[in-house]
């Protein structure tokens, strides 16, 4: 039985036919199938619903320094901004007004934000929307932080491994960090019962068809509710600059073996994916994604939260994604829907 064939029907491989697999990526028949089968699957579990999570990125202070990252520390030109809890309620606040019914408070790692001030900003959104969930992507913390904030009312977490191979982790980030804690971290927020994201990225340097196997692996083990995978894409000022940018057409590949391989994962098509093409979001979806992102972030603020360059959604126009995907997404037949979105389990 052929590679493909078999991820369909049994709905895992191991590493090295994920390996032999992932080497394919660029056969158009093998990705039209894997696709095909992916919005198939996505279609019976989800049917033509695109969840959207209103992402609110109130902090790009961060006292990490992984080197592909745009707001890591020692980057002196990102220029700093921290919302506000009175910023960040009117961001829910409008979001709400748009139907958004998930807020995802994102931002780097900001010591500002200690266990009670992160705390009392998830008790009072969610004392103020009830019928909504509360994300939260905010990095690695300890067992404890993650308990505080649990009880405090969030429900899900988004923390994206990165990589799941150990060297390969070593040459994305500084000494301080390592894959055991990344892994620790993810494990804790299961067992806390956060609904949890894992994810990484796609043609970040040094990257290998083997490392994305054991990416694949990782998750088939893991089993997470939400996977965030996005291109890789160079920022001017990491060491990462003259990098190539991962590929588009490998994503979305990625995205359906991802599809096929966790039918009921919550998949967004990234604002990565969006930014290396114009319609990226809209391709994910028909590789089977069902999840979009838009920003809610002040558009005061949004170039400031500059990950990587030429970011889409940061100027004027993108006062209002919801209303720019929900086109976007009924072009290619979905439907954005106003509901929490939860896992289907
Ligand atoms: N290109 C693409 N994605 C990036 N991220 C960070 N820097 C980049 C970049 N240069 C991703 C990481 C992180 C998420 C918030 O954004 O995977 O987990
Ligand atoms: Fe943000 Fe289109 S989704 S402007």
């Amino acid at each position: 039985m052929n590679i493909a064939d078999k991820l369909v029907r049994e709905h895992r491989l191991t590493e090295t036919e994920y390996a032999e697999l992932i080497r394919s990526y660029e056969d158009k028949n093998l990705s039209k199938y894997l696709a095909d089968e992916a919005v198939r699957i996505r279609k019976e579990v989800y049917g033509d619903a695109v969840y959207v999570r209103g992402l609110i990125e109130f902090t790009n202070i961060c006292r990490n320094d992984c080197f592909y990252c745009g707001i890591r520390k020692s980057n002196p030109h990102a220029e700093r901004y921290r919302l506000t809890k009175e910023e960040i309620l009117d961001c829910c606040g409008s979001g709400y007004q748009l139907g958004y019914r998930t807020f995802v408070l994102q931002g780097g790692e900001d010591g500002y934000y200690t266990d009670d001030r992160l705390a009392d900003i998830v008790r009072t959104i969610k004392a103020r929307y009830p019928d909504c969930a509360l994300t939260l992507s905010v990095g690695e913390r300890s067992f404890e932080s993650y308990r505080l904030l649990r009880e405090a009312g969030a429900d899900r977490y988004l923390l994206r491994h990165e990589t799941a191979d150990a060297k390969h982790y070593r040459r994305l980030h500084p000494p301080e960090l390592s894959l055991e804690n990344r892994m620790r971290c993810l494990r804790d927020l299961r067992r806390l019962g956060y609904q949890v994201g894992a994810g990484f990225m796609v043609g970040s340097p040094y990257q290998t068809a083997e490392c994305l196997a054991e990416d694949l692996v990782f998750l088939q083990e893991f089993q997470p509710e939400m996977v965030g995978i996005g291109p890789f894409i160079p920022h001017h000022d990491t060491e990462f600059a003259n990098e190539p940018a991962g590929s588009v057409e490998l994503t979305l590949f990625l995205l359906s073996v991802i599809r096929i391989m966790l039918p009921h994962v919550l998949l967004p098509a990234t604002t990565a994916l969006g930014t290396l093409s114009p319609v990226g979001r809209e391709r994910g979806m028909l590789a089977g994604a069902n999840v979009v992102m838009p920003n809610l972030s002040p558009v005061k603020n949004r170039k400031q939260y500059e990950l990587y360059d030429n970011k889409i959604c940061t100027g004027e126009e993108a006062a209002e994604c919801r209303g720019c995907l929900a086109n976007r997404m009924k072009s290619v037949g979905f439907t954005l829907v106003t509901d929490r979105g939860d896992y289907k389990p």
